[in-house]
């Protein structure tokens, strides 16, 4: 694998670009307009510019990554990539759009990932007229940092998509887990319940930071959930728990009236500059 299409520009679609280029892979970075694209663009440079200050990488790394990456409002720009990763709005409506095009444009052979949290794998790749090569790549927040990658196949996912998603893990430095395609998948299944567990907390009177040290220095978390949601997007969250509740029909999963509250408020966590707390 040689060239790679990264559509959604957000939190994600931009770290995972930085990941494909910090590993030697030519990478078109597009979104809803060449604007939105650009700014994903200048994220990844800023990034890159702190990890030059910090001693992480040289000048001379970071140029050699730089070259490789496109921004695009078109996905046209990238119909020859041997695979690409969605990273678009957890929307399933936009999701399917966005496949049903792909599918129609890239050349045979490309694989088609979704970096999903819930959707189901099966019913992105429905979308599409060749669900055997589309799968669920499914990264972590955020991409440059987090190890995992989670590899979903749907039902109708070749083993030849499956091996080949496996070595494009490897290849940009990430481990790779098989994960079921249930709502969720593995580490959202068990993360995000967390996550709306404390917000209930504070729904019931706790402190936000009390939460967060409590969950640090007595589970031994790196990040306290709200932290970690406020880093995530409150918006990604609630959609995460209205799709987990949606499939699994469990009234564990439904999601906190704080955490909706919020979302209405756009307080949408360090996105907006304030969530849990003020960014
Ligand atoms: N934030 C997280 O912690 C996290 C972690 C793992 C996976 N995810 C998943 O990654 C995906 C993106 O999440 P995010 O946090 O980066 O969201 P985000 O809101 O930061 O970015 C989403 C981007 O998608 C773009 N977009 C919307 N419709 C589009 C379309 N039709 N074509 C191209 N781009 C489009 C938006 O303009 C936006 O730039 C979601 O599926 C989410 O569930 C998020």
């Amino acid at each position: 694998m040689k060239k790679v299409m990264v559509v959604g520009a957000g939190i994600m679609g931009s770290g995972i670009a930085q990941v494909c280029i910090e590993h030697g892979l030519e990478t078109i970075l597009t979104d809803v307009s060449e604007e939105v694209a650009e700014k994903g663009k200048e994220k990844i440079y800023h990034f890159l510019q702190r990890k030059i200050e910090k001693g992480r990488m040289t000048q001379e790394e970071r140029d050699q990554a730089v070259v490789l990456l496109k921004s695009s409002g078109d996905y046209q720009d990238g119909i020859d990539a041997d695979i690409v990763i969605e990273a678009a709005t957890e929307n399933v409506g936009i999701k399917l759009q966005i496949f049903k095009k792909l599918d129609e444009i890239v050349k045979e052979n490309t694989i088609l990932a979704s970096n999903t949290s819930t959707i189901s794998i099966t019913k992105i790749a429905g979308a599409t007229k060749h669900p055997d090569r589309v799968i669920g790549a499914h990264f972590f927040v955020p991409p440059p940092a987090m190890k995992l990658l989670e590899v979903t196949p749907g039902l109708l996912t070749s083993e030849e998509t499956i091996k080949a998603t496996f070595a494009f893990a490897k290849l940009i430095g990430k481990e790779a887990i098989q994960a079921p395609d249930t709502s969720g998948f593995l580490v959202n299944r068990i993360l995000v319940p967390m996550q709306n567990e404390a917000i209930f907390m504070v729904q019931e009177g706790s402190r936000p930071e009390d939460v967060d040290r409590a969950m640090k220095l007595g589970a031994n978390l790196p990040m306290g959930p709200l932290e970690l949601t406020d880093y995530a997007g409150l918006d990604t969250v609630l959609a995460v728990m209205t799709q987990m509740y949606t499939d699994l029909g469990d009234p564990k999963y439904r999601p906190c009236p704080l955490l909706r509250k919020m979302v209405d408020a756009h307080l949408l966590g360090r996105k907006t500059g304030r969530g849990f707390y003020s960014y």
